[in-house]
């Protein structure tokens, strides 16, 4: 089932192809107030319209609230959808026998027959990520009372690294990340990372790259020990992100090549609040979060729908054979998958606030 969380409980439903895509939210807390504007918003930073360098499928991505807010306030049982405009089902219908390296075709055909619904990737395509980002609004709003706030950005694409700096404020990272196509905060790394990107499209290719996530005003302590620690929800959350390989959270697996005098970050006194002089934990220890900033990172693999020519199988004349895969596809996925990766953190982060009885 493709449902997640034990007090924020989401469950997305739709596929690609099908009429709509979408979430349903057991457990926001009645009487808040929910910003549905504030939601459409998160939405149109995932869309790829107007984004020179992507795909050429064109959704509105329209945010229809089925129910759960009423007079501008959460009512428990939340239900939101947008609708699947631009289907073109034609070029996967050929790719029926021949699964595509690198998507999900191929264990998909063989897990449920060669009647599911795969056109446009089906279950397992990006467009299910729709629902992650309505969850990840609503969540972020309810953190706000908290005092919490999120960044996300473009940290890597194929070579090119932004290198930005720890201390930059979260309003600064998130301006400059929105003023660029590759939601980059460094506008010279962003034209580079373009540049990769149009040099990839041009070579019938594609590149993957890396997300940043930072979030500051965590209260200190929440989390759960153990199996529900921030970072096994976050992990959790992201590796279900289609095209997302690795997770890592602070220093992460640089981490493994220090020492733990340098490794460990230093507690010290401030303006009567204990920080650390350094953050290689990301905010994290022992699974509840330090009050330091909290940071995560998501290894996107490069798209796997390429034009050019692949090698596959046919699975029912059971010989090898070649493909070229059509329909319409970005051959970078980074820039799109910063907002659905901040999206996950924040619904990750509701679900132990509540559990936590951070948020009442
Ligand atoms: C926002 C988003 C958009 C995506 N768009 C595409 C796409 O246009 N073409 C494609 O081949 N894969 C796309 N993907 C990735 C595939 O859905 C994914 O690689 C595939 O389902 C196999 O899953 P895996 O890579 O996690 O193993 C997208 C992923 C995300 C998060």
């Amino acid at each position: 089932m493709m449902r997640w969380g034990e007090r924020y409980r989401i469950s997305i439903f739709g596929s690609s192809h099908g009429p709509e895509v979408g979430v349903e939210i057991e457990g926001i807390p009645a009487g808040r107030p929910i910003d549905v504007a504030q939601i459409q918003r998160e939405l149109d930073r995932r869309r790829p319209v107007g984004r020179r360098l992507a795909t050429k499928r064109h959704e509105e991505d329209q945010l229809i609230v089925d129910r759960g807010i009423v007079d501008g306030r959460s009512d428990g049982a939340f239900r939101a959808h947008v609708a699947n405009q631009d289907v073109r089902r034609e070029p996967y219908d050929r790719l029926r026998a021949t699964p595509r390296p690198g998507h999900a075709d191929y264990p998909a055909r063989v897990r449920y027959g060669p009647d599911a619904d795969l056109s446009g990737g089906g279950i397992f395509s990006g467009r299910m990520t729709v629902g992650l980002v309505i969850a990840g609004a609503i969540g972020r709003q309810l953190l706000q009372t908290l005092g919490m706030e999120f960044a996300a950005f473009t940290r890597a694409i194929g070579s090119v690294e932004a290198g930005v700096p720890e201390d930059l404020p979260l309003a600064d990272l998130r301006a400059r990340a929105a003023s660029n196509e590759v939601a980059c905060p460094i506008p010279e790394k962003a034209a580079a990372m373009e540049e990769e990107i149009a040099a990839a499209r041009r070579d019938g290719d594609s590149v993957g790259g890396v997300v940043e996530v930072r979030v500051t005003g965590i209260p200190v302590g929440l989390g759960e020990p153990f199996f529900d620690s921030i970072e096994s929800a976050i992990a959790h959350l992201a590796f279900s992100v289609p095209a997302v390989k690795g997770v890592e959270f602070g220093a992460g697996f640089s981490g493994a090549r220090l020492r733990g005098s340098v490794h460990n970050d230093p507690f010290a006194w401030n303006d009567g609040r204990v920080v650390t002089l350094s953050n290689h934990a990301g905010g994290i220890l022992g699974g509840l979060a330090t009050g330091m900033p909290l940071v995560y990172r998501a290894a996107v693999k490069p798209t796997s729908s390429i034009a050019r020519p692949q090698r596959t199988v046919d699975l029912e004349r059971g010989v090898d054979t070649e493909i070229v895969v059509t329909g319409r596809h970005d051959p970078c996925i980074v820039p799109r998958a910063v907002v659905v990766l901040e999206s996950i953190g924040a619904i990750a982060l509701t679900d132990l606030a509540l559990t936590g009885g951070f948020l009442p």
